[in-house]
């Protein structure tokens, strides 16, 4: 038997996140001279697109623009394979660039378009909403959903820069603010003690108000969420951490009759592995009950509003690419601020789902 060793050294993945309002002095130098493509959405559009595109110092002979549909049907193979189409038509080859202007769906299609187009084209993420701020347009992770299971093709393709203009945040509505919210919280509990302090320490509208408070929140979730990618760019051991909250999150926000955004899903699931914490006695009651109330102090739900049967959960979490025969991988906490993965058992969480469901039932 022959063998042929493979060795190749990869470069070090290296991109800057610029924290600024001048987003044009750092993208203009960037694009001149490339094609560009800038994907958005249609709030977006109207809100910043339009004037964002004719201030681009870019030939505009060499400047397109695709707009979707809000919302998380667009992160669909139909709309990537309508973004090949455009790419094909006006020649775009790979030292072109594809700019994401919009939320995390947008981030997400964007990526996975630029990732696989010619099998790379430059690719500049501006993310416009608190969650794609502090959590989808970092980490390199892009993808489509395709036969109703969320996320299910995409590819880690790393952007050459994500620019964050907190100003756009002043144009979302309480409840997608809370969304990206959901993230930070969430960012204190597997092991930002600072950002756990200052979340103890303010309220929502003192968030909202103080600029610099809110930018330094921002900041330390993208700095955690950068360490821990550092460390496992391809999700094989620590970034799984990350998803603290998202197992039953998932699930919940795939039921369509639920109608939760991710991040209210999310809390949700926090509290979901927070009992499950309790029940293999890692957690005490007294930091599960803290976490409780800080999702609620928010104003982000820790109560679900429907009842949904167990074997609902099952068929959800078989399709995800997280389970493994009759076990799944959850991320649980041995205490406050230490995130552990463990398999579970499908029985166990049956247990742990009637006390989630009776808590939420019993006031
Ligand atoms: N790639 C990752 O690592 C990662 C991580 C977390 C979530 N995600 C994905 O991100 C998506 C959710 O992202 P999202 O919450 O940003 O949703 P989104 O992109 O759908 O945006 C939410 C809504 O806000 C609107 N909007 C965007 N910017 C605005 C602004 N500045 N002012 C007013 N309205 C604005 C949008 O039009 C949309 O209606 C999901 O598909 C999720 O799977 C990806």
């Amino acid at each position: 038997m022959k063998k042929i060793d493979i060795n190749i050294k990869t470069k070090p993945i290296n991109y800057n996140i610029f924290f600024t309002e001048e987003i044009l002095e750092q993208l203009n130098p960037k694009i001149n001279g490339h094609k560009v493509l800038v994907i958005t959405d249609h709030n977006v559009n109207q809100l910043y697109t339009k004037e964002f595109v004719k201030s681009l110092n870019s030939d505009q002979n060499n400047l397109y623009k695709f707009v979707v549909k809000p919302g998380e049907k667009s992160k669909s193979l139909k709309k990537l394979e309508d973004i090949f189409d455009l790419l094909l038509d006006k020649g775009f080859n790979r030292d072109d660039y594809i700019i994401s202007l919009g939320g995390g769906v947008i981030g997400d299609l964007a990526g996975l378009a630029a990732s696989t187009f010619k099998r790379g084209l430059n690719l500049i993420q501006i993310p416009t909403t608190l969650l794609s701020q502090v959590d989808s347009s970092i980490g390199g992770k892009t993808a489509v959903n395709y036969k109703n299971i969320k996320n299910v093709i995409g590819t880690f393709y790393n952007p050459n820069l994500v620019l964050i203009n907190i100003n756009y945040l002043d144009t979302l509505s309480k409840r997608e603010f809370l969304n990206g919210f959901s993230e930070i919280i969430k960012t204190a509990f597997i092991g930002e003690k600072h950002l756990y302090q200052l979340l103890t320490k303010n309220s929502y509208n003192s968030i909202i108000k103080k600029r610099k408070l809110l930018e330094k929140i921002i900041e330390k979730a993208i700095l955690f969420k950068k360490q821990v990618v550092k460390e496992d760019l391809y999700d094989q051991n620590q970034r799984k951490i990350l998803n603290f909250g998202h197992t039953i999150g998932h699930v919940l926000e795939s039921n369509n009759r639920l109608n939760y955004k991710h991040g209210e899903a999310v809390t949700l699931g926090m509290k979901y592995a927070s009992l499950f914490s309790v029940y293999k006695n890692l957690l005490n009651r007294k930091e599960c009950d803290k976490i409780i109330k800080k999702i609620d102090k928010f104003g982000l739900p820790t109560k679900i509003n429907k009842n949904i049967p167990f074997k609902k959960i099952i068929s959800v979490i078989n399709q995800d690419k997280k389970s493994e025969n009759n076990d799944i991988k959850m991320v649980l906490l041995d205490g406050l601020f230490n995130p552990i993965v463990k398999k579970v058992s499908l029985s166990e969480l049956k247990v742990v789902w009637s006390d989630f469901i009776e808590e939420d039932s019993s006031d």
